[in-house]
């Protein structure tokens, strides 16, 4: 990715969470990786939205109900632009998981049997492995994963190897990592699928928030996000298809809004991407996360993406100055999102979060619903920072300050 010698961020002043005190402390939020705050404008796109359009979308004559419409439609129009993808085929879901979900389900029960194999990887986010698992189950498919390497990175060969074998319909995998921060060659994975006949699937929750994402440019069937990492509300994800695919898919819930006609004993399906929304939608989460992506937009995701490179390389150079401290996943922070998950010899990883919150410093512990990257890393938990659009180096130097404690506390 390009460097770009630009003005860094300074938008602290648009977040109003970050305005109050932890304590007698500032907030210091270097958790972004498991949800992001909020800037003023989406507050008030979604306080406005329910102030004075506020009705049920698809369904009313009166001139409120279409303002509502106006609003959703238009929400769709600016989450679609702002990665290159089309209204038609971008479907407003409640999170990234129901997004994966939906493809496991719709596409999945129609195009996965017995003798078939699913592919996913050894990083991936527990939403992108049991919709897979329960899928393979039932229909009697064998569930592969492609290894992550001492780098905490995928191999473009191994990948070959497994296409090679002629039996992968479904390739699933995380475009960034949410523990290693691995940032994976999604283009180059994409056309070597497409080129095996398989159908691929990116899990672009945490890249979507942090880089600029041209679904043109990835080449991949089916890509899936979710607001409120990317400075949205909660409720609202989204899943881009590729538009044959889409319309080959039978629906995934029913109901309400994604049918055509219902007579007794059956029914026929709505257009896209109505056919994958049923029931009412987030309307006023759609509505924030249009806000929310024309905010970034404005930002420009590719300062957006240099800002959060620069804060990890720092938080990279800064934690190696705290003995016993190991951060998992490439080393560079150009290889990586801006996040850094990591072990301190002697101190469990919730301790360390415990510690470093009395500082007013918030950082996640656990095993961030990857349990079997868990596994191949050989710890239980990490302790993880990650960076928003809203941090600076004295966040960083907070959480280091912070651990120095928390490593007293333990007499270390
Ligand atoms: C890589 C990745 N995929 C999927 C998800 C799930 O997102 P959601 O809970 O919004 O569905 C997360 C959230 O932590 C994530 O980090």
């Amino acid at each position: 990715m390009p460097r770009v010698a630009e003005r860094p961020l300074d938008v602290r002043a648009d977040f109003p969470i970050l305005a109050r005190d932890a304590g007698a402390r500032p907030l210091v939020y270097l958790d972004s990786s498991s949800t992001s705050q909020k800037p003023q404008v989406v507050i008030d796109a979604l306080s406005e939205h329910l102030a004075s359009h506020n009705a049920n979308v698809h369904r009313g004559v009166y001139a409120l109900a279409q303002e509502a419409d106006a609003a959703y439609d238009a929400a769709r129009r600016r989450v679609a632009a702002f990665v290159g993808g089309d209204a038609r085929t971008t479907i407003f879901t409640k999170n990234a998981t129901e997004s994966i979900n939906l493809v496991a389900y719709a596409w999945g029960r129609a195009n996965v049997a017995a003798g078939d194999a699913v592919l996913i990887t050894q990083m991936e986010h527990h939403a992108n492995i049991v919709p897979w698992q329960v899928l393979c189950r039932e229909r009697g498919a064998e569930l592969r994963y492609l290894e992550v390497d001492r780098r905490g990175e995928l191999s473009l060969a191994a990948l070959d190897a497994e296409l090679a074998r002629g039996d992968v319909r479904m390739v699933a995998f995380a475009h960034v990592s949410n523990v290693l921060g691995t940032i994976n060659p999604v283009a180059e994975m994409a056309e070597r699928i497409r080129a095996a006949g398989a159908v691929s699937l990116v899990d672009g929750a945490q890249a979507v928030p942090q880089m600029p994402v041209e679904l043109d440019a990835l080449g991949v069937d089916f890509y899936a996000w979710t607001g409120h990492k990317a400075l949205g509300p909660t409720g609202v994800g989204v899943l881009h298809g590729e538009d044959g695919l889409l319309e080959a898919m039978e629906p995934f819930l029913t109901g309400g809004d994604m049918i055509a006609s219902v007579d007794f004993q059956s029914s026929s399906w709505n257009e896209l991407p109505y056919k994958f929304e049923a029931g009412t939608p987030p309307i006023a989460e759609a509505v924030g996360l249009g806000a929310a992506v024309e905010y970034l937009s404005a930002l420009g995701m590719t300062r957006v993406r240099e800002h959060e490179r620069a804060l990890t390389a720092y938080m990279l150079e800064r934690l190696a100055e705290v003995p016993g401290l190991r951060v998992v996943g490439p080393p560079e922070a150009d290889a990586r999102g801006g996040l850094a998950s990591f072990t301190i010899d002697g101190i469990h990883p919730h301790d360390i979060a415990e510690l470093v919150d009395r500082a007013g410093v918030c950082i996640r512990a656990g095993h961030h619903c990857a349990q079997p990257l868990m596994r191949c890393l050989g710890v239980g938990a990490t302790a993880r920072a990650s960076v928003g659009v809203y941090n600076e180096r004295s966040d960083i130097d907070a959480l280091i300050d912070a651990l120095q404690a928390g490593r007293e506390v333990f007499g270390l």
